[in-house]
């Protein structure tokens, strides 16, 4: 298959290559397309045979379901098969477009493809004026997960979507980096408490101040028990080095990656250290990369998989990362970070 690769201006969208994406669409093709969260890989939602080849061109299990993305109500109306919930109305109003993605009762219109099954549909209105551009061209919602090759970190980059799915899908749409950098927050409102399935772009207080009592669950840090979300049961995001995250006191976290890394350094191996830019100082022997200032968890959501891209690219052996605080942005950063980390957590 031959990719044709646009790049787009935001602030000037070229409709030329809009049309043909969104004809593309409705062909049955697929389209990369930047969101606000990370690029996703789009197919006509509607239509299982379109579906069928975002699982072939990610080399994704057929039993992770997809979210569908749309740009307007009557798409969402369409989508589901329940009357809409006074949560999911606040839900909407608040964070819509946004990096919210809500769990519904599907509609029959939904096919069984894009849900690996499940009677519910996870939706989202993306704050992206090429994905909403594409998606209302189309006239169709588009089911997309991230742009990645299934087990990668995501893409938030350009360059990673070429990396990884060039002549592997139709058309690929770029623009410049994406602003939030984690994918969506994943909720499900159909009990008595919501429940957080994925921590991601809208955090955990901004939904506790729309909707009082909210939890997480508690599968996503505790790798035995099986998560709600099936897509959270696969290693993601790893990086091809090993990688470990140290927790505990600022000192003895910074002693302990520098005792571990001298060990490593001494057996001739290449040593990554992730950290903050408070700290980068510290670790002048080794491979540093920072993912912003340890009081800003929106920097380092934005930098997370472009610094795990990068120790590819500098092909190290081994990395050692700095656990950072769960707040806010800070939650969706560190629950990515065990997953690349397969949970491998030294508490010091
Ligand atoms: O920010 C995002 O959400 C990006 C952009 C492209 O929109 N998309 C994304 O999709 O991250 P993906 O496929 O990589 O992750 C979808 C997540 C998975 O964890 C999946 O299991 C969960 O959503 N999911 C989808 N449908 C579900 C359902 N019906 N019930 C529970 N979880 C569901
Ligand atoms: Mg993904």
């Amino acid at each position: 298959m031959k990719t044709k690769v646009y790049y787009l201006d935001e602030k000037n969208i070229n409709t030329k290559a809009l049309d043909e994406a969104a004809a593309v669409i409705r062909q049955g093709g697929t389209v990369i397309f930047p969101t606000e969260t990370v690029y996703g890989l789009g197919a006509n939602a509607l239509d299982e045979k379109s579906v069928s080849r975002i699982f072939e061109a990610k080399g994704r299990p057929s039993d992770n379901p997809l979210i569908v993305h749309i740009s307007n109500y009557d798409m969402l109306l369409y989508c589901i098969g329940e009357p809409l919930s006074e949560k999911a109305q606040k839900l909407i109003a608040y964070f819509w477009p946004g990096p919210l993605t809500i769990i519904f009762k599907k509609s029959k219109g939904i096919p069984k493809e894009v849900t690996a099954g499940l009677d519910t549909v996870a939706i989202r209105m993306p704050d992206d004026e090429i994905a909403l551009s594409l998606i209302k061209k189309s006239g169709v919602p588009i089911a997309a997960p991230s742009a990645n090759i299934s087990g990668k970190p995501s893409p938030t980059a350009p360059e990673h979507v070429i990396m990884d799915m060039v002549n592997r899908v139709d058309v690929i749409l770029c623009t410049s980096n994406t602003r939030v950098g984690v994918e969506s927050t994943v909720i499900d409102i159909s009990g008595e408490t919501p429940l957080v399935l994925r921590p991601g772009g809208v955090t955990l207080e901004e939904l506790r101040e729309v909707l009082g009592e909210v939890e997480v669950d508690e599968s996503i840090e505790e790798p035995g028990i099986t998560p709600k979300s099936p897509g959270m049961k696969y290693i993601h995001y790893a990086p091809k080095a090993p990688m470990a995250i140290i927790r505990g006191g600022e000192i003895k976290v910074r002693e302990k990656i520098l005792e571990l890394s001298k060990k490593e350094k001494d057996k001739g191996l290449k040593v990554g250290v992730l950290t903050v830019d408070e700290n980068k100082e510290s670790y002048g022997d080794y491979e540093v990369i920072s993912i912003g200032s340890k009081e800003d968890s929106n920097q380092a959501a934005h930098n997370l998989f472009d610094a795990l891209r990068e120790f590819d690219k500098l092909m190290v052996d081994v990395i050692y990362a700095e656990a950072i605080s769960e707040n806010y942005l800070g939650l969706a950063v560190m629950n990515r970070m065990k997953k690349a980390a397969g949970f491998n957590i030294i508490e010091v």
